[in-house]
């Protein structure tokens, strides 16, 4: 396995693949990997025949007052990961890399990104579409694989690759959780003992919300009220949102006509963590 810091290196690599008839899968991240990521690179790794991983704390997609510069890094540890579950390079650029000093050119996704994360955070989507264009462009995939944990993002990537005619599959991947259910995320990292107990409520909400619906509640509201009162039953929970949304369009519903996203934001302490549940019917 390489590691490689400049777009170059990796058209090189790639296109070398490419002459040998080898297909391509990316697995895009943020660095920090913890076994939600290994699942998509092992999987990338069994579809593909070779899997480049991106470990890039992308700085546009961070709103002022974000936690850009705290972000948790450890290259020698994501490539221990990478390394075992199969990845064959690691693209690890620096932002100077990415973005040109006068870079001013972004894509905006314009219809899904207005409910959920994308009230609280109203310029984090256009980061992402705007970087994973370019790590699109850059690594030239036939799939890339991104987690479910993240649903809007997901969705989100999924519109944008068939408005602009990228002709890569988008391969959404099931949430990989802790023994105790808590969704697996860079950012547990951030939460002191008391508060990693305390982010417990966020999986209880959500298998809470799952029960509701799968006994056939069909009031939207219902589900995310309940949900609501089990977390603010949680003295170190903040709830940013819990909303129910349509699984395509991402509006907000008041029927549970599947599919529907119910997703939610909580803040334990100063940790901003998502959950969610897809109810397919
Ligand atoms: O999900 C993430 O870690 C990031 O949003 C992504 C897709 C790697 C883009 O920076």
């Amino acid at each position: 396995m390489k590691i490689v810091e400049t777009i170059a290196e990796v058209r090189k690599e790639v296109k070398e693949w490419r002459k040998q008839g080898l297909s391509v899968g990316l697995v895009p991240t943020m660095g920090f990997l913890h076994e939600g990521h290994q699942s998509l690179i092992e999987r990338a790794s069994r579809e593909n025949d070779r899997v480049v991983v991106s470990d890039f704390v992308n700085p546009v997609q961070f709103g002022p007052g974000e936690d850009l510069a705290s972000y948790p890094r450890d290259l020698a540890r994501d490539a221990a990961v990478c390394e075992a579950a199969g990845a064959d390079l690691i693209f690890h650029p620096s932002p100077e890399e990415m973005y040109f000093p006068d870079f001013s050119t972004y894509v905006n996704m314009e219809s899904l990104s207005e409910e959920l994360c994308g009230k609280t955070r109203p310029t984090h989507f256009r980061g992402v579409c705007t970087v994973v264009s370019k790590l699109f462009h850059i690594t030239a995939p036939d799939r890339a694989y991104f987690g479910q944990k993240d649903a809007q993002q997901l969705a989100i990537i999924k519109r944008m690759a068939r408005d602009l005619n990228f002709d890569i599959e988008i391969v959404g991947c099931p949430i990989v959780r802790e023994a105790d259910g808590l969704a697996k995320s860079s950012r547990n990292t951030y939460l002191s003992p008391e508060e990693r107990q305390a982010a417990l409520v966020l999986s209880q909400a959500v298998a809470l919300g799952q029960s509701m619906a799968e006994q056939g509640e069909k009031d939207a509201e219902k589900i995310v009220s309940a949900m609501k009162e089990l977390i603010a039953k949680e003295p170190m929970a903040r709830i940013d949102y819990v909303q129910a949304v349509d699984g395509v369009s991402m509006s907000p519903v008041r029927e549970m006509k599947a599919p529907v996203l119910v997703a939610m934001a909580v803040y334990i302490g100063k940790t901003r963590l998502i959950d969610n549940f897809i109810y397919e019917g």
